[in-house]
This record gives structure tokens, sequence and C-alpha cells, in this order.
């Protein structure tokens, strides 16, 4: 089965194309980073109008790339959830027209389980059953995992998602949208050992996370160096390396605990911040000492991506699975 997947939950609109015997055979990405660098945050309608401009494009392109036609295309797949709801109608407008026009099944799929499915694309993916650390801007959750839409949430963020903080923390450093990337790249060059910030709710039991106050200790951090005149560009690394020293190893610490709990062997991390390099080392260390494996997709699967949906829709379009004929979009929706 061909599946034609489309996501545009946010500001990237993905495409791919997903083969169930040969794998994924194209994807195409465009990002609106650039469009919404200006505004320091992503622009709602900026973002749909866009996607408007981009998707079909971006379509011929997959479709081209795998040299294949629109009628070699048998099921549709969508974002229909979470994220932004003029964004999502343009996906999904555009998965059931073509659908309807095809004559072939379309079905929204929820964006956190593509990302969750990421890893699948890679050789070697992970078998079930198997715990998953989704951290993206949006979200940060444990989930045990024993099959496709078997899903049991372990411990999730009681406030903000560990993207968000990293995004929060690079406008406090003065960088750019979005902050991860850049928060990352700047703690390169920070020296160890100069703040020593807190681990949220690691000393006490259970498997959720918190990540507000660390933004409001970061705020202070930054205020009192810039109130002393010292917030130079060695001050915003090390405050960068002590934030992200932060959030790693209060998720590698959770994630210890999940393992030892479901007593998994295998952990899969996935969305946005599972592409930070720091993390995947700390994490591979943890998982290599209790004698797990660690699975993670190629970076440019961590973030949004068409291919994590074309893959998730895939497992559920060929047990028969479809939308009616209504465009599903769904802002707010737990997985
Ligand atoms: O999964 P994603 O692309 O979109 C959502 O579904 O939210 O995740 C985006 C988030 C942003 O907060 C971004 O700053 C963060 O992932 N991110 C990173 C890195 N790359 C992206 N955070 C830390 N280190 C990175 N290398
Ligand atoms: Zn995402």
């Amino acid at each position: 089965m061909l599946t034609l997947g489309i996501e545009t939950s946010c500001d990237e609109t993905g495409v791919a194309l997903f083969d169930d015997q040969q794998g994924l055979l194209a994807h195409a990405l465009f990002s609106q980073i650039d469009m919404h660098a200006d505004y320091g945050g992503v622009v709602p309608e900026l973002a749909s109008r866009d996607h408007v401009r981009k998707l079909l494009p971006l379509c011929e392109q997959v479709l081209a790339q795998a040299g294949r036609q629109r009628s070699d295309i048998e099921g549709i797949a969508y974002t229909a959830g979470p994220g932004l709801v003029g964004a999502l109608m343009v996906g999904g407008s555009v998965a059931h027209a073509l659908g309807y026009a095809l004559g072939v099944p379309v079905l929204g799929v929820h964006h956190m389980e593509g990302h969750l499915l990421a890893p699948m694309l890679e050789d070697n993916p992970p078998a079930f059953p198997f715990v998953a650390l989704l951290v993206s801007g949006g979200h940060t959750q444990l989930v045990r995992v024993d099959g496709i839409g078997e899903y049991q949430l372990l411990g999730e963020s009681v406030d903000d998602a560990a993207g968000e903080a990293f995004d929060k923390t690079a406008k406090m450093l003065g960088l750019d949208y979005p902050g991860g990337p850049r928060v990352a790249a700047l703690a390169e060059q920070g020296r160890a050992g100069q703040y020593r910030f807190p681990r949220p709710m690691t000393d006490r039991p259970g498997l959720d996370f918190s990540f507000s106050g660390l933004k409001t200790f970061t705020l202070n951090t930054v205020n009192d160096a810039a109130d002393k005149g010292q917030l130079d560009d060695q001050v915003r690394a090390d405050i960068a390396l002590a934030f992200e020293a932060a959030v790693v190893d209060t998720l590698v610490i959770k994630c210890r605990r999940a393992l030892e709990h479901t007593g998994c062997k295998r952990l899969v991390m996935a969305g946005g911040v599972s592409a930070n390099k720091r993390l995947r080392a700390a994490l591979e260390a943890m998982a290599g000492k209790l004698g797990s494996t660690v699975f993670y997709a190629r970076p440019e699967f961590c973030t949004d991506n068409g291919a994590m949906i074309a893959y998730a829709g895939a497992q559920r379009l060929k047990h028969g699975q479809r939308d009616g004929e209504r465009i599903v979009a769904v802002p707010r929706w737990p997985m």
C-alpha cells in the first residue's frame, strides 16, 4: 500500500510517500522558520497561508522523487492534531480533497503518535514493548508502548514542555526562534560548573516533569548576571550549558526510573528535543549501564516531518481505519 503523509500542524509543511513493502520512498519538508523568526515565534495565520502555498507543490515533488503518479496513491494520512487549528485544516482539506478525487481512504492521525513511531523508519527499529520519551515543543511525556495504538501514559509535564523551556531560555539569552538547537550550540562554548541549576521533581517519586521553575531560575540567573554587568558571551554560554545539563539530567533520571519500573529493555526517544546530542549521549550512557538500548530517528525525523505521519497512518490504514467524510482537526488532543 502506498501512503501519502501530510504534516501541517505548526510551522513545517511535510510530505512523504511510504510503501508497506519498500519503506520510505520520498519525503520533502518546507520550514517556515525564517518567516516567523521576525516575530519571535509562530504566527498562526501566516503559518496556515504558507501551508496553502507549499502543500500541493510538495506533494508533486515527492511523487516525482519516487517516480510515481498521483493515481498510484492508495491511502492518505494527515496530522489531525494537536496543533494550530488553521494549519491543521489546510492539511486535512488537501488530504480529503485528494482522497475524494482519487477514491482512496483518508485518515487523520495524532501528531505525537507520528513522533513516537518515527524511529521505526530507521534501520534496526525497536521491537515492542518499549518506553518512549516524547520531548517536543508542546509535550514532555513518558509512555509505555506495547504496540500500535497501545499506549500507556507513565508521566508527563505538569507545566511547560522541555522544548518550550529551551525556546524560552533562548529568548532570555537573546537567541532566535526556534531556540533548542541554538541553546545547544551556545552550550558547546560553556564552561561546566559555573552555575548549578535545579533538577525539578527528581527528589520525589513518580514520572511527572515540571520545567516552569527551571525557566524562572534561568531568568533570575540571566537578570542577576546582567545587573552585575557580567552578561557577556562567555557567561551566556555558561548559562546555556547549565540549563541544558539540568534538562538532560532531569530527563535521564526519569527515563531510568521508567525503565526500572516497567522492566522494559528498550527506550525510544522522539520529538524535536530528541535531536539534542547531549541528551542522546546521556541517555545512551544511562541505558548502557542498565543493559538497555536507546532508539531514535535521524535528526530530520525528530522534528516535525511528513514521513512520520505517512508511517503512522500506514499502520492504521492497513487495518481498515479511516475518516468519515469530515475533516478532523483537533487543536488539543491527548494521545
Ligand atoms: O517535535 P517538534 O519539531 O515540534 C513539536 O511538535 O513541538 O519540536 C520542536 C521543539 C522546539 O521546542 C525546539 O526548540 C526543540 O524541539 N529542539 C531542540 C533541538 N532541536 C529542536 N531542543 C534541544 N536541542 C535540540 N537540538
Ligand atoms: Zn512535533
